[in-house]
């Protein structure tokens, strides 16, 4: 793969920050936009902006067919069976937010179970939490070993009679864990359970397949993926979309409405209330071009090559604890260093150009597992080199000797 050009298409790279070079280690929170999805937002308003299934005007008419393909796209990019299993939401937190609402409101009620895993990020805790509240389900926790890992096993074992879906994360964004999720959602499905993924790590990095996984819900988070914020997709499997209620009421989602009554439209639109985010899905659709592009095992070997490095040169720095060495890791290095708070970590490599998260990484659960209030972590994404893992490595020394004084 040609970095160095790859590079040249995210425009992020040409500024200095604070004086440096940018060195972004933080693509599991966000990652840059190349060039060609900047330039189609811009193209889109300057000259081709409507919104899209309402009016009947050249404008609105091709607008509509643009948000259209790209849907499309996604479609054959997660290998979906038809194009209808996908909903465009505002991120993958709305995505979950309308699985829990929704499957919650028609399937959940007291004492029934949904089971997670402790390596769950908030929007796929706090969405169940709130039927815990409203209609006292109870949520069960799957528990990591000390590799910070899942197994198939530690699934099988929360598994109950009242246990109603089982949501889990398919790569971990603390400890890069890349959970066996096809064949978790075998053994849940041997047991009539449905199963929810929150794809927001894997999606970036891995290939996806809906029909080969047989999930019954994917979330996926657009800006993670080259493409534009304000944009998630939900992956549900027909019966599911066909079955369960709206998730909110509004334009666009309706097929007829009457004063005594009101009949939804047909899929995906009864999920998709209101005026959408237009320019960000017509734009992803230059991402999935991008990604494509690439080629998903160039990527996933770049990616490989580059984690295995980190860890190397991160394992051979004395201070430098990495948080989880699971059986299959993808894109993320966190990590702690003895007697240093994470939020200095993270402070001090800004000041040499290395851009890193600190904190719980909206996993709070998992870091009071781990003994731990915050971490630092460095994610990675198409654009980043060798040379920026070193360049972290060197930052860290420099936050060392900082500390030592
Ligand atoms: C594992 C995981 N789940 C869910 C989310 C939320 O995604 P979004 O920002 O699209 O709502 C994130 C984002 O940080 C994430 O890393």
């Amino acid at each position: 793969m040609d970095i160095e050009n790859i590079k040249k298409e995210f425009p992020i790279f040409n500024n200095k920050v604070q004086n440096n070079d940018l060195v972004y280690l933080d693509s599991a929170n966000s990652s840059q936009k190349p060039l060609v999805v900047i330039d189609r937002i811009y193209d889109f308003y300057t000259k081709e902006f409507s919104n899209v299934g309402r009016s009947v005007h050249y404008l609105a008419v091709a607008a509509t067919n643009l948000y259209e393909n790209t849907r499309t796209s996604v479609q054959k990019y997660i290998n979906a069976k038809e194009k209808n299993e996908i909903v465009f939401t505002k991120g993958a937190t709305e995505a979950i937010n309308l699985v829990a609402n929704t499957f919650g409101q028609k399937y959940l009620s007291k004492g029934d179970e949904v089971l997670l895993t402790e390596l769950e990020h908030h929007s796929n805790y706090v969405p169940w939490h709130y039927l815990r509240k409203s209609k006292g389900v109870n949520i069960i926790f799957a528990e990591t070993n000390e590799d910070g890992d899942i197994s198939i096993e530690s699934i099988e074992k929360k598994i109950t009679e009242k246990t109603k879906i089982i949501a889990l994360t398919h790569l971990s964004n603390v400890t890069g864990a890349i959970l066996p999720i096809k064949e978790i959602t075998k053994l849940a499905h041997s047991k009539n359970i449905p199963v929810l993924i929150d794809g927001c790590q894997s999606a970036p990095h891995m290939k996806l397949d809906m029909q080969d996984l047989d999930c019954d819900f994917y979330a996926i988070s657009c800006h993670k993926m080259y493409g534009p914020t304000g944009l998630g997709i939900l992956y549900a499997k027909k019966k599911w979309l066909e079955d369960l209620p709206p998730y909110q009421g509004g334009g666009g989602m309706i097929n007829e409405v009457k004063k005594e009554d009101i009949s939804y439209g047909n899929l995906p639109n009864k999920f998709e209330a209101g005026t959408m985010a237009t320019a960000q899905v017509i734009a992803f659709d230059e991402s999935i071009k991008f990604l494509n592009k690439i080629g998903i095992e160039s990527l996933i070997k770049h990616e490989n090559e580059l984690l295995q490095y980190g860890e190397e040169i991160l394992r051979k720095n004395n201070s430098v604890k990495l948080i989880g060495n699971p059986k299959n890791k993808g894109a993320v290095l966190s990590f702690t260093i003895d007697g240093i708070h994470p939020h200095d970590i993270a402070t001090i490599l800004d000041e040499d150009g290395v851009a890193i998260r600190a904190g719980h990484h909206c996993c709070q659960i998992l870091h009071d597992k781990l003994g731990l209030s915050a971490s630092a972590r460095a994610s990675l994404g198409v654009y980043n080199t060798k040379d920026d893992l070193d360049k972290l490595n060197a930052s860290i020394n420099n936050c060392k000797k900082i500390f030592s004084r």
